[in-house]
């Protein structure tokens, strides 16, 4: 049986990933969609021609990450592909926001995507790929955004090194970083503080995003970087110090 596994297919980046492999990829059996909301999952099925698995798990709980586990060794599919889509941002300063909140990006951002990723990589097969949602926010650390630029920054760096061990087994890992998305991801974010007025300017479209990232993930490229600005915005934090970027950043 050939799948494909998404994390965070209720809304935004996952859901539209799944929307996108329904009608890109005819060969998957199932598409096996995770993420706490079942309801949004019901809907995404019934909208679906491929046969969607609906796993209402909240991966932050071990309970969650048990039961994909056993259903992996159960069903013993082929993976052809992983999205990790799941994951949450918090605006505001280190002092402002909370413990749990800023633990909580912590644990769904690196350790759940950390956690799937290693259920999910016995199943992969030749010529199979690994999507890692990180962020252009991976680039820089953002004062005001920080737990969040560090979690993404752990997924960039996850991810290539991640790359260098599956690739003998030719399985392709891609992080994509986009800048900001139209998404419910900023309902969530800017409960505490609100998005700069200036990334509005840069905000993208999900269906975009997803489409330049499964094309970048099925040429077997590492980077997936949508639009000019945020290629831009890589390109300066790799040739500019730190520091200096910080200093005009806000
Ligand atoms: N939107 C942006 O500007 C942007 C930019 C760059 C990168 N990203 C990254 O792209 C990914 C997708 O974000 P998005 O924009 O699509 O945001 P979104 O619309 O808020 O989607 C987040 C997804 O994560 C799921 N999720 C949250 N907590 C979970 C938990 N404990 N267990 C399982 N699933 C959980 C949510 O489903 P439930 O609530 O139903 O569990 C939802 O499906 C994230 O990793 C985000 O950091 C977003």
């Amino acid at each position: 049986m050939k799948i494909a596994v998404v994390t965070g297919a209720s809304s935004g980046i996952g859901r539209e990933f799944v929307r996108q492999m329904d009608r890109r990829y005819t060969g998957l059996d199932e598409i096996w969609v995770i993420a706490r909301r079942q309801n949004r999952l019901d809907e995404l099925k019934a909208a679906c021609g491929t046969k969607i698995r609906v796993l209402p798990l909240d991966l932050c709980e071990k309970e969650s990450l048990d039961i994909l586990t056993r259903l992996l060794e159960n069903k013993h599919p082929e993976v052809k592909l992983l999205v990790n889509a799941s994951g949450y941002g918090k605006i505001g300063t280190v002092a402002d926001l909370t413990a749990d909140e800023q633990t909580g990006m912590v644990r769904l951002n690196c350790e759940a995507l950390t956690a799937v990723t290693a259920a999910v990589i016995p199943y992969l097969s030749r010529n199979s790929r690994i999507i890692q949602m990180a962020s252009a926010a991976a680039f820089l650390p953002q004062p005001k955004f920080a737990v969040y630029a560090a979690t993404k920054a752990y997924v960039f760096s996850f991810s290539r090194a991640l790359r260098e061990e599956l690739k003998g087994r030719k399985i392709l890992v891609t992080a994509v970083c986009p800048g900001p998305v139209k998404t419910e991801f900023f309902d969530i974010a800017e409960s505490k503080d609100e998005i700069p007025a200036y990334k509005i300017l840069f905000m993208a479209d999900p269906v975009k995003v997803v489409k330049r990232a499964l094309r970048d993930a099925e040429a077997g490229k590492f980077l997936s970087v949508y639009g000019p600005a945020m290629k831009l915005a890589y390109l300066a934090a790799k040739a500019l110090p730190h520091g200096l970027l910080l200093k005009v950043y806000k």
